[in-house]
């Protein structure tokens, strides 16, 4: 068969992935434009790293999870350890049947019905945040979005109640996530070394998570997520063990709150960067709304809000890029991958197509009231079997969220602000915003930033 085209460098695939790093939205569409629908880095004829582009590769990659599959080795947290406990009980790292049951028994927890019922909560919290904001002119909005996503993540998964409590936890499992890469790197239980800490507070998590379930077993009634994961039951009446269920809340609040506080950011920003549209969403929310925060039914009649959101999760997805490795040798693309091969897809290119999206890289929310993409050809949340299970969670959050904030303030970058989003499309210098009253006037600033290569203005 074929070698898979791509560059193959004398410095090899190290110094690709650099390219990649450094700039992974320019890297991708340079290896698409030039390579096509598959390229491989690495040096002589075995790929290490193969990406894959389009959405037939997304449909092959997706739905076989027996050619390939999630891999393990993104994590290396030690697994005999409290914070081990944490880290391998969850969806995103099971397979096969096993996935498929927990996937099942959680289902019930983010149904829309399940999911309606934190709406007040969320309207709710973003309310007392944007409270909190009176008398500032300035804020970081990414900075901002973090805490309130943190809150309701907390909120909604754990239902703790108040304001300090949920900042209390979501500080503690930010501090643990955030040594990760020193604790992989020198998993040495000496102290004062961040792998000492990182124990004591998976320690602290731990016990006080268990806690909680152990509170909720003898409250049936309570509505959070944990609560509804303690319910679960499968067929063989069989639950999840206490073990599995502070693994899975605990995961649930790491591949929650982040992604939900960076498509915030950017659909804010891609919003005031365009005034018509910033004017017209103002209108549309002033009809519906008249300033009081949507009901759940509301969200349904707030359609350019909509395109809003689904616009900005396809220029600036928060997860742009995913990967799978190969569980056994299989063709791709008419090409023979070998077992282990990293394959990445990527959605930020998918989301760009030209034959998919008419100026695909524009911000135009108005196209949504009239194309209808494929799983495989729109895919902020994935596709397959892994497909974010919190995706109703999320977009009713978003949009929740949007039409509080902005009936409260009127919001503009600030202007010359540095503007560039790193692969995991978090603003890396922050995203500067400056809040005040609503006055009329909508109009784009100048900024500076490697968002010029990602959007037309
Ligand atoms: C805008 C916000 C979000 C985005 C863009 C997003 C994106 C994604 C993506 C792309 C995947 C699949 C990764 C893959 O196929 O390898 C995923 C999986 C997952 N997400 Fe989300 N997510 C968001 C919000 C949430 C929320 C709010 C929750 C929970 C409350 C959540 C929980 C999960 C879980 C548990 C998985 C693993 C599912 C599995 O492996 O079966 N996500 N998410």
């Amino acid at each position: 068969m074929n070698r898979i085209p791509g560059p193959r460098s004398i410095a090899g695939w190290r110094w690709n992935m650099f390219r990649f790093f450094r700039n992974p939205f320019a890297f991708q569409r340079w290896l698409y434009e030039t390579y096509g629908t598959l390229s491989a880095l690495g040096q002589g004829d075995k790929p290490s790293t193969v990406f894959a582009f389009g959405p037939e590769m997304n449909r092959q990659i997706l739905t076989n999870p027996d050619f390939f599959e999630v891999s393990t080795a993104l994590v290396k947290v030690p697994k005999d350890t409290r914070m081990g406990e944490l880290f391998y009980n969850n969806l995103v790292l099971m397979s096969g049947e096993k996935h498929r049951r927990h996937r099942r028994l959680m289902q019930p927890a983010f149904q829309q019905d399940q999911i309606r019922q934190y709406g007040r909560d969320m309207a709710t919290i973003t309310g007392r945040l944007a409270d909190e904001w009176e008398g500032r002119t300035e804020i970081d909005l990414n900075v901002e979005m973090k805490k309130l996503t943190q809150r309701i993540a907390v909120k909604t998964l754990f239902g703790v109640q108040d304001e300090e409590g949920m900042d209390r936890m979501g500080s503690l499992i930010d501090r643990m996530t955030r040594s990760l890469l020193l604790v992989t790197l020198a998993p040495v239980d000496i102290p004062f070394t961040p792998y000492h800490r990182a124990l004591r507070i998976a320690e602290k998590l731990h016990a006080r998570i268990r806690s909680m379930i152990h509170d909720k077993r003898r409250d049936p009634d309570e509505t959070d997520v944990l609560a509804a994961l303690i319910r679960a039951h499968d067929e063989d009446d069989a639950t999840l063990t206490d073990e599995e269920l502070i693994g899975h809340t605990f995961s649930l609040y790491v591949a929650g709150h982040e992604t939900t506080a960076n498509a915030l950011t950017w659909a804010l920003f891609l919003l005031v960067q365009h005034p018509d549209t910033y004017a017209s969403v103002m209108e549309e929310l002033n009809a519906v709304l008249s300033g009081s925060p949507p009901t759940l039914e509301q969200l349904s009649e707030l359609p350019l809000l909509d395109g809003v959101v689904k616009e900005s999760l396809r220029l600036l997805p928060p997860a742009g890029i995913g990967t799978r490795v190969t569980a056994a040798p299989c063709e791709l693309d008419g090409y023979f991958l070998p077992e282990r091969t990293n394959v990445f897809f990527s959605q930020l290119i998918t989301h760009r197509l030209p034959e998919l999206y008419e100026e695909p890289d524009r911000f135009k929310p108005r196209r949504w009231e009239t194309i209808k993409p494929s799983a495989f050809e729109y895919l902020p949340f994935s596709a397959g079997p892994h497909m974010c299970i919190g995706w109703h969670f999320a977009m009713q959050e978003l949009k929740i969220v949007l039409a509080v904030l902005l009936q409260r303030y009127r919001f503009s970058v600030v202007r010359d602000a540095r503007i560039s989003p790193n692969l995991m499309m978090r603003p890396v210098r922050g995203m500067p915003m400056r809040i005040g009253r609503h006055d009329g006037r909508f109009e784009r600033v100048t900024v500076r930033g490697s968002i010029h290569q990602m959007i037309e203005f």
